[in-house]
């Protein structure tokens, strides 16, 4: 194995070159490309077969970095990245002139955010250090590295099976420790508006409204969810990070029931955490920790391995309906709703 300092010169030159690099952030893995550069941006929405008119996060280095890429950026960002970065925390802001507007899919906003990997932070300075790309911006536009509207890799070897030889190098930093995807804040709608949770995460709307004295807003506004709109967080289209598998979300009380009836043929895989009857021939059960931080680090994996199982059907144990579980439960949501083309579907939130 090459020492680190090889592997990261290895990795910055391929991002110079325009080339992909995957790379583990505490939350889940990115497809990195250097996020200047309009061509290599372009190979990221190709190997993800990601639509092109869905925006990046752009990661950079350190705040310091942030007015390369935002323009009018509001005191309450600076007070945010100051709380929660390194951290899993996407601020939306006014995007700079000049940036080519492939990474924010067009629209006159941006996400950043500053991750806390130290593999990732790393790779951002020397990737900053050795130039930054194109017109020396220091950005590394990063979507979670998986296809489009899958499940998102939080360990290396998901990321192979995702995507193959279309990356030219992945960067292993083990498991992630987060295991879901950033919180995403949109600061972009002007002094006026509240500040808005798009996307559910690790960062809680409390501990927000802790650093700029007020709740946020949670959800996409409903002009944002009409059919015809351009989807400004595709992670809140009613289906993603899905299985290829069938997927229900059911009560504890049910798959206890499952476990017990007869068996009908059918394979069917439980993920729970609560405790649950024991496997049988036609149950296999996967038990995630009951705790949501420790759930969320090892959800995306569990999905993985019972969607290659040969269950015909994944059974999730519903998860309570509190505020600390209030990121896991939206993607179990959007997960049922996009696995295997079935499961009862929610207007997108
Ligand atoms: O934790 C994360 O955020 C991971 C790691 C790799 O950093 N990244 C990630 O990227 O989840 P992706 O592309 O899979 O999801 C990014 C989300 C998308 O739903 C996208 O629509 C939203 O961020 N987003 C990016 N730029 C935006 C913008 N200008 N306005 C609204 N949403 C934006
Ligand atoms: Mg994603």
């Amino acid at each position: 194995m090459l020492p680190e300092a090889a592997v990261i010169d290895h990795a910055v030159a391929l991002l110079q070159a325009g080339e992909l690099v995957a790379f583990p952030t505490e939350t889940v893995y990115g497809l990195g490309a250097d996020a200047a550069n309009p061509a290599a941006v372009g190979r990221i929405f190709a190997a993800k077969g990601r639509p092109a008119d869905h925006p990046l996060i752009v990661h950079l280095p350190a705040d310091g970095y942030l007015d390369h890429w935002a323009s009018d950026i509001p005191r309450q960002a600076w007070e945010l990245t100051e709380a929660f970065w390194p951290g899993p925390l996407t601020l939306i802001l006014r995007r700079a002139r000049g940036i080519p507007s492939v990474v924010t899919g067009g629209q006159e906003t941006i996400g950043l955010r500053v991750p806390a990997h130290p593999l990732a932070l790393t790779l951002l300075r020397a990737f900053a250090e050795a130039g930054g790309g194109l017109g020396g911006l220091c950005g590394v536009a990063a979507p979670s590295a998986n296809r489009f509207g899958r499940i998102s890799p939080t360990e290396a070897a998901h990321v192979r099976a995702e995507l193959g030889e279309s990356v030219r190098l992945i960067l292993d930093g083990g498991r992630c420790a987060v295991g879901i995807e950033s919180t995403i804040l949109d600061l972009s709608r002007g002094a006026g508006e509240a500040p808005r949770v798009l996307r559910p995460g690790a960062i809680t709307p409390e501990q927000i409204a802790t650093v700029i004295g007020r709740l946020p807003a949670v959800g996409s506004q409903p002009q944002d969810a009409r059919a015809d709109a351009v989807p400004r967080v595709p992670g809140a289209l009613a289906a993603h990070y899905a299985p290829a598998t069938p997927m229900r979300l059911l009560p504890a009380t049910d798959i206890a029931r499952l476990a017990s009836a007869p068996a009908t043929g059918r394979r069917c895989a439980v993920l729970c955490h609560s405790r649950m009857a024991a496997e049988t021939a036609a149950l296999l059960v996967r038990q995630l920790p009951a705790d949501p931080t420790r759930y969320a680090r090892e959800l995306y994996a569990a999905l993985r391995e019972l969607d290659q199982s040969s269950a015909e059907l994944i059974v999730v144990e519903e998860v309570p309906a509190t505020a600390a579980w209030s990121a896991i439960a939206d993607r179990l949501r959007r997960a049922a709703c996009g696995a295997g083309g079935v499961g009862k579907c929610l207007p997108a939130a």
